[in-house]
C-alpha cells in the first residue's frame, strides 16, 4: 500500500478549520493529526511513500458535484462532454465525485435505461461517479423499477414539470411518483417550471419575431418558477415525499422554499454558479438585439434561464446560500458547443440545445464567494463537498477529511490564480466558456481520488476507468 503524507496544510471541514496533517494509505484516509504529532508511533515523513507540501494552502474534501449530464441525449444532440472528457475536465477543477443523471424516454424500461447509462461510463471516468434517475414516463412499470433501482444504488429520482412532449409529468404523474418516493425513502428531485405555460409564451414570442437566445430568458419568467415550486413542495408535503428542487434561480422559488423549510418540511434548494454570476444583461450586452442577428447570447441558453440582474435574484441566491435555504451548489454541467450545437437555434431560440457546462469551474467560482466575504471558508466546503455527499447518500465515504473516508482530496492554494481565458483554457469539450474573461483568485493545485494524485503541478496523472461507480445509500436525517 501507498502511504502518502499531505502536511503544513488548513484542513477545512463544514464546521471548521485546523493546520492538521493527513495521512493516506492506499484508497482511504488513514489519520488526521496534529502537525509533529508522533500519535501513529512512526515519523509520518519518513514512513511515507509520497510527501504533499500543503504548507499555506487549504485541505479540502474532494468537490461532488451532484447534477451533472456527461454526453447526455438533449435537444436534437448529445452533451459535448463524454464521461471521460467531462471527469478528467472535473478533476482539474478540484470535483472527484460527480453524480449524473440517467435518461429514461417514454416506452422503456428504468432498470434497461440504468443498463444504458453504466456502459457508457464503465472504464471512462477519471473521477467516481454515481447516478440518479431521470424518470421520463411515470407509469405502474416505472413505479415498480423505482424500488429495484434504490437497491442497486440509485437513489433519488428527477422529474420535470417543464419540457412537454419530452421529460414532462402530469401533477398526477407526479404525485404517484412522490407517493412512491415516500415509500421508498427516496429523494424525489424536481425541475420546477411550468412547462404548459412557458411552452405558449414561446410559440407566442417566435411568432413576433422575437427569436434571439435573449426571449429563451423572457419567455420562461419567475411566475413560471415560483408557481411550478409552490406546486411541487405542496405535492411533496401531501406525500411526505423529501423534495430537492435543482437549479433553482428565482428568488421568489427560493423564499417558496425557505417557507417550506421552515415549517419544518424536508425541502431542498440547490442552485448553480451561473445563476450565482451570470445574468440575462449578460445575454442582452452580447449584442443580438441590435438587429445584427448576433446569436452570442446561445451561450448562456439554459433552463431555468439566467435571470434579470435588476430584479434582484443574485442577490438574494446568495443570501439564502447563506441561512441554509440554498442547500447545494451544483454545476448542472450540461455543455453544447456553439458550432454544430447551439446554432441549431439560429433563427429560433427554442432550438437552442439548453445547457451552460461548468464542472470544471464549481469549486474555483465558489471560493470567490470566500474571497469576497459572502460566505464562509466552511460554507464553501459544505455547500460544494459535504451537504451534496451527505443528501445523496455517500457521507462519509466522500465529503468530507476523516478517517476511513475515500482519500478524495484537494490541495487548493489561495493565494493562485487562473483566468478564463477566451477559447481553451479549460478541458471541458467546448468551443466556449460561460465564465471568460473570469480571473479566479485561487487555484487548484493537488487533487487525490482514492489515494491517487490524478492532478500535480499543472499535469493531468489520472486515467480514464480509475473512477469508479458509487453505490449510494438512502439519505437519512436531511433536513
Ligand atoms: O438547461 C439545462 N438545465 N439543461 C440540462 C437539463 C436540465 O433540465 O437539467
Ligand atoms: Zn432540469
Ligand atoms: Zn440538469
Ligand atoms: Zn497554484
Amino acid at each position: 500500500m501507498t502511504l502518502t503524507f499531505i502536511h503544513g496544510g488548513t484542513v477545512v471541514s463544514a464546521t471548521g478549520s485546523q493546520l492538521l496533517d493527513v495521512l493516506v494509505d492506499g484508497e482511504t484516509i488513514a489519520a488526521v493529526v496534529q502537525p509533529g504529532s508522533t500519535a501513529l508511533g512512526a515519523d509520518l515523513f519518513a514512513a511515507a511513500d509520497a510527501v504533499i507540501d500543503a504548507t499555506g494552502k487549504y485541505v479540502i474534501p474532494g468537490g461532488v458535484d451532484g447534477h451533472t449530464h456527461m454526453q447526455m441525449p438533449f435537444g436534437g444532440t448529445e452533451a459535448s462532454d463524454t464521461f471521460e472528457t467531462g471527469t478528467r475536465a472535473a478533476a482539474w477543477g478540484g470535483t472527484t465525485t460527480i453524480v449524473d443523471f440517467v435518461v429514461q424516454t417514454p416506452g422503456q424500461r428504468l432498470q434497461d435505461t440504468l443498463g444504458a447509462w453504466h456502459q457508457k461510463a464503465d472504464g471512462e471516468c477519471a473521477v467516481d461517479y454515481g447516478f440518479h434517475q431521470i424518470i421520463g414516463e411515470v407509469n405502474d412499470e416505472s413505479l415498480k423499477g423505482m424500488s429495484e433501482l434504490v437497491s442497486e444504488g440509485v437513489t433519488s429520482f428527477k422529474l420535470f414539470m417543464a419540457y412537454p412532449g419530452v421529460f414532462y409529468s402530469t401533477d398526477g404523474q407526479i404525485l404517484r411518483a412522490m407517493q412512491s418516493a415516500a415509500d421508498l425513502g427516496a429523494l424525489l428531485m424536481m425541475h420546477a417550471e411550468n412547462g404548459i405555460a412557458i411552452d405558449v409564451l414561446v410559440e407566442q414570442a417566435i411568432a413576433r419575431g422575437d427569436t434571439a437566445p435573449y426571449f429563451h430568458g423572457t419567455s420562461r419568467p419567475w411566475q413560471m418558477e415560483e408557481e411550478a415550486t409552490h406546486r411541487a413542495i405542496m405535492l411533496a408535503q401531501l406525500t411526505g415525499a423529501p423534495l430537492y428542487v435543482v437549479h433553482v434561480s428565482a428568488k421568489q422559488a427560493l423564499e417558496q422554499i425557505a417557507t417550506a423549510r421552515g415549517n419544518g418540511q424536508n425541502v431542498f434548494g440547490e442552485t448553480c454558479p451561473q445563476y450565482l454570476y451570470l445574468s440575462l444583461e449578460e445575454q442582452l450586452g452580447a449584442g443580438f438585439l441590435d438587429g445584427t442577428g448576433g446569436f452570442e447570447g446561445a451561450k448562456w441558453v439554459c433552463s431555468t434561464p439566467l435571470r434579470s440582474r435588476a430584479e434582484g435574484h443574485q442577490d438574494e441566491l446568495w443570501r439564502y446560500l447563506r441561512t441554509g435555504d440554498v442547500t447545494t451548489v451544483s454545476t448542472d454541467h450540461c455543455p453544447f458547443c456553439m458550432k454544430d450545437q447551439k446554432d441549431m437555434g439560429i433563427g429560433d431560440f427554442s432550438k437552442i440545445p439548453n445547457g451552460i457546462g461548468g464542472v470544471e469551474h464549481r469549486m474555483d467560482l465558489m471560493f470567490q464567494g470566500v474571497k469576497s466575504g459572502r460566505i464562509s471558508l466552511e460554507r464553501w466546503v459544505e455547500v460544494c463537498c459535504t451537504t451534496p455527499a451527505r443528501m445523496f447518500g455517500m457521507y462519509p465515504r466522500k465529503g468530507v477529511i476523516s478517517p476511513g473516508a475515500d482519500a478524495d482530496i484537494v490541495v487548493y492554494d489561495p493565494a493562485g490564480h487562473t483566468s478564463i481565458g477566451l477559447g481553451k483554457t479549460h478541458h471541458m469539450n467546448m468551443d466556449y466558456s460561460a465564465y471568460e474573461g473570469f480571473e479566479i483568485d485561487g487555484h487548484v493545485d493537488t487533487v487525490l481520488s482514492r489515494g491517487r494524485v490524478i492532478i500535480d503541478g499543472g499535469a493531468y496523472l489520472g486515467s480514464a476507468g480509475h473512477g469508479r461507480f458509487v453505490k449510494r445509500e438512502l439519505s437519512q436525517n436531511l433536513i
